[in-house]
C-alpha cells in the first residue's frame, strides 16, 4: 500500500518552501498583504486621473475620483498586468487575440497603449465573458468597438479553425493564481501537488494552440500570475523542447521583475508589484 499523498495547507507549504527555499516566509507574507493596484488611465477619456505616475499612462496612487460620463477615465490592475500588455509591442496594424482575456484588465491595457486596431478578446467562461463585454463597452468609445470582438472560445482548440492569423497574442493562462487561494484558505483544504501539474498541461496546450494561430514574423506573450516554475518556465521549456520550429525565445527587460531561464517573474516581496510571470515568443519570419 501506497502512502497517502499529503494535502491542504501544510502540503501546499512545503511544495513552495521546497522551491523558494529560505525566500518563502518573506514571499507568503507579500502574497497576504494588501494587493497594490495601479490605474490605467484611460487615453480615450477627457479628463485624466490625478496621482504620482509611475510609468508612461500609469499612476501609482490613484485618486478615486471618476468624471460622469463615458468612458471611465482610469482601470485599477496590478502595475505588472501593464508591463505584461505592453511586452507585446502591439502596434495599431497588428491584428492581436487576446486568448483567456477575462474580466479585460490586460485587453484595455493594449487598447489603451496603441489606441486604434483590430482585437480579438476571447474568454471561455460565459459570465467570466459577460463582464469582459462590460468592461470593454465601458472604457472603450462606440466607434473604435467596430474593431473589437469578444469570442467564446476553447482556445486550446482555435489552432483546430485557424492558423497563423495574428500578429500578437497574449496568453494569460489560467493557473494555481496562489496569492488568491491564501487569500481564501478555504479553497487550500484539499490542495494537492498535482494541481500544479495539471495547470501546466492546460497552459501547454494553449501555447501550443497558440504558436499555430501565429504568424510568421508574429509575438506571443505567455503569462500566469502563478508562482509555480511547473506553470512558467517549465511550460516554456515544453514548448522549446517538443516544437522548437520556427520559434525564438526573446529575451527583454522589463521595468521590473528578476530573469528567469525562459522569461521573467515580478514578485511581491522584491519588486511591490505581481505575482506575474511573462516569457516572450516569436516566429520567425519566412
Ligand atoms: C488569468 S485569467 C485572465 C485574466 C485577463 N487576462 C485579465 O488580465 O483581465 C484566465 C482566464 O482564462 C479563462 N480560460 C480558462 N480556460 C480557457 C480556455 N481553454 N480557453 C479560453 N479561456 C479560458 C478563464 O475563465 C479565465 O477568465
Amino acid at each position: 500500500m501506497g502512502q497517502k499523498k499529503p494535502k491542504g495547507l501544510e502540503a501546499f507549504e512545503s511544495f513552495y518552501k521546497e522551491i523558494y527555499g529560505a525566500r518563502w516566509d518573506e514571499l507568503r507574507t507579500a502574497l497576504c498583504s494588501v494587493k497594490k493596484v495601479s490605474a490605467l488611465i484611460n487615453p480615450y477619456s477627457k479628463e485624466s486621473p490625478k496621482g504620482d505616475m509611475l510609468w508612461d499612462g500609469v499612476l501609482e496612487a490613484p485618486s478615486f475620483e471618476r468624471p460622469s460620463g463615458e468612458p471611465l477615465n482610469y482601470y485599477l490592475l496590478d502595475a505588472a498586468s501593464v508591463l505584461c500588455a505592453r511586452a507585446l509591442k502591439a502596434s495599431p496594424e497588428h491584428k492581436v487575440l487576446d486568448m483567456c482575456a477575462a474580466p479585460g484588465g490586460k485587453s484595455l491595457a493594449i487598447q489603451f497603449q496603441r489606441k486604434e486596431g483590430e482585437l480579438v478578446s476571447n474568454e471561455l467562461s460565459r459570465d467570466r465573458r459577460t463582464r469582459l463585454r462590460r468592461v470593454l463597452d465601458d472604457y472603450i468609445p462606440k466607434e473604435l468597438q467596430e474593431n473589437i470582438r469578444v469570442t467564446g472560445f476553447d482556445a486550446t482548440t482555435w489552432c483546430l479553425h485557424e492558423k497563423e492569423a495574428f500578429d500578437r497574442i497574449l496568453l494569460d493562462a489560467p493557473c494555481s493564481s496562489e496569492r488568491h487561494l491564501l487569500e481564501s484558505p478555504d479553497k487550500l483544504v484539499d490542495w494537492k501537488g498535482g494541481r500544479s501539474k495539471r495547470l501546466s498541461k492546460l497552459q501547454y496546450s494553449l501555447l501550443a494552440s497558440a504558436t499555430q494561430v501565429l504568424r510568421p514574423g508574429g509575438r506571443i506573450v505567455y503569462s500566469t500570475c502563478s508562482i509555480s516554475p511547473l506553470e512558467n518556465d517549465k511550460v516554456v521549456e515544453r514548448l522549446f523542447k517538443k516544437r522548437p520550429e520556427g520559434l525564438k525565445l526573446v529575451k527583454e527587460e522589463l521595468l521590473l521583475g528578476q530573469q528567469t531561464e525562459f522569461g521573467t517573474i515580478i514578485l511581491p516581496d522584491k519588486d511591490g508589484w505581481g505575482p506575474l510571470y511573462i516569457a516572450i515568443i516569436e516566429k520567425e519570419d519566412v
